[in-house]
């Protein structure tokens, strides 16, 4: 069995797939590894680290695609590469299918198998190879440290013989993971926290770890059966962007998450809101990339409106990517051994297992 990862782009994506820790895993099952040279010399893996494992580095990267039975990546690769795959050989990544729909359906015309970590379902037995987990975990991190670093006065409360600067007070828009883990953050920086949800079940989450849960009022819980967001009614909206707006008079940070599984992301934070800001305030915007949930984003800029600065990226995790290369590298050796029948020595598409079944793209 070869399994293969060719660079990415690195300009957009500075995270691997294959770590010399999984490396190491492949190995001892008895898996040959092929990586592109340089492969992931910019997180300090060398050609040599990998080599010594015992992985193969290979020059030629349309080589190591066609020898390889399994290609694992970030994204998608480049058309150029994807002729290369021929049929029956697997592709696994966060192949994006929403966007990248007739580039998929070609693929899954040469019978291609295709697989989108980000259809992963939130099941217990799913949770090692979570990718949307582990990443979003990390991005709701440093999210926090982004936006903390662009607020120009102190996190948390000081009482000093010059006067008392008081708690920065931050509000979290969306408490899934990633809005979880900027809240645990913002609490360890000394912050007072908030955080807003359509998930009622997110509240107990909330309140655990220290936040304030604003309920939007007589807003029913708007969960799906799979733990996502639903779209909220035009009533809900009014109502939410009535205690947001009051709220946020006060607000100094605003860390925006808030996410619809394949749509673009609600508009939470209007302008109108945005004016009435203290300035000096922080807006940092992780649903960006889906559109954002502030009016006022624009990716990978820096807005500052009325003294506001409203920030957010394509990729926040370029910005910690070794951390995010070893989960996700571990994540998607969970998910190949969950393909790969060990006895038979050989991948297994067994679509009665729920995960296989929910992110093999068809
Ligand atoms: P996500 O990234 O799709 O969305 C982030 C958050 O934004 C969610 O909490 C969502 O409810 C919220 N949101 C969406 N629209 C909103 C709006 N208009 N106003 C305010 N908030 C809004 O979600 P994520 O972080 O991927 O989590 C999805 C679910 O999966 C959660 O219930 C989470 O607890 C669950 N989960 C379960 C796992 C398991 O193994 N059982 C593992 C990981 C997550």
């Amino acid at each position: 069995m070869k399994i293969a990862s060719i660079s990415e782009n690195k300009n957009v994506e500075k995270r691997v797939a294959i770590t010399p820790d999984t490396t190491k895993k492949y190995l001892s099952e008895g898996f040959e590894v092929l990586i592109s040279k340089n492969y992931g010399d910019h997180l300090g893996f060398s050609d040599n680290e990998y080599k010594e494992l015992g992985a193969n580095i290979i020059n030629d990267e349309n080589k190591i695609i066609q020898d390889s039975d399994i290609l694992v990546q970030l994204g998608l690769p480049s058309d150029e590469k994807l002729k290369s795959l021929k049929d029956n050989q697997n592709l696994i990544g966060v192949l994006n299918p929403f966007s990248n729909k007739e580039k998929i359906n070609n693929l899954i015309k040469k019978k291609v198998k295709n697989f989108s970590l980000e259809l992963l379902p939130r099941i217990t037995r799913a949770q090692s190879m979570d990718v949307l987990s582990s990443q979003a975990n990390l991005a709701g991190y440093k999210a926090v440290i982004e936006a903390f670093s662009n607020f120009e006065k102190a996190i948390p409360m000081m009482m000093t013989a010059a006067g008392t600067v008081p708690a920065a007070k931050v509000l979290i828009v969306g408490a899934g993971v990633a809005g979880l883990q900027a809240i645990a953050t913002a609490k360890r920086m000394g912050a007072i926290v908030f955080a807003t949800d359509v998930r009622l079940a997110s509240k107990e989450q909330v309140e655990s770890l220290g936040g304030k849960f604003l309920t939007v009022e007589g807003s029913e819980n708007l969960e799906t059966e799979g733990g996502y967001a639903k779209e909220t009614s035009e009533e809900f909206k009014k109502k939410q962007e009535m205690l947001l707006a009051d709220t946020l008079k006060k607000i100094d940070i605003v860390i925006c998450t808030a996410l619809i599984p394949g749509k673009k992301a609600p508009i939470i934070i209007k302008e109108e809101m945005i004016k009435n800001m203290q300035s000096g305030s922080v807006i940092y915007d992780l649903a960006a990339i889906q559109g954002g949930n502030s009016e006022l984003t624009k990716v990978d800029e820096v807005i500052i409106n009325e003294g506001v600065k409203i920030m957010g990226e394509s990729n926040i995790l370029n910005k910690l990517p070794t951390s995010a290369s070893n989960l996700y590298a571990k994540n998607m050796y969970n998910f190949v051994m969950n393909l790969y029948d060990k006895k038979n020595k050989k991948i297994n598409i067994n679509l009665e297992d729920e995960i296989i079944e929910k992110t093999l793209l068809k």
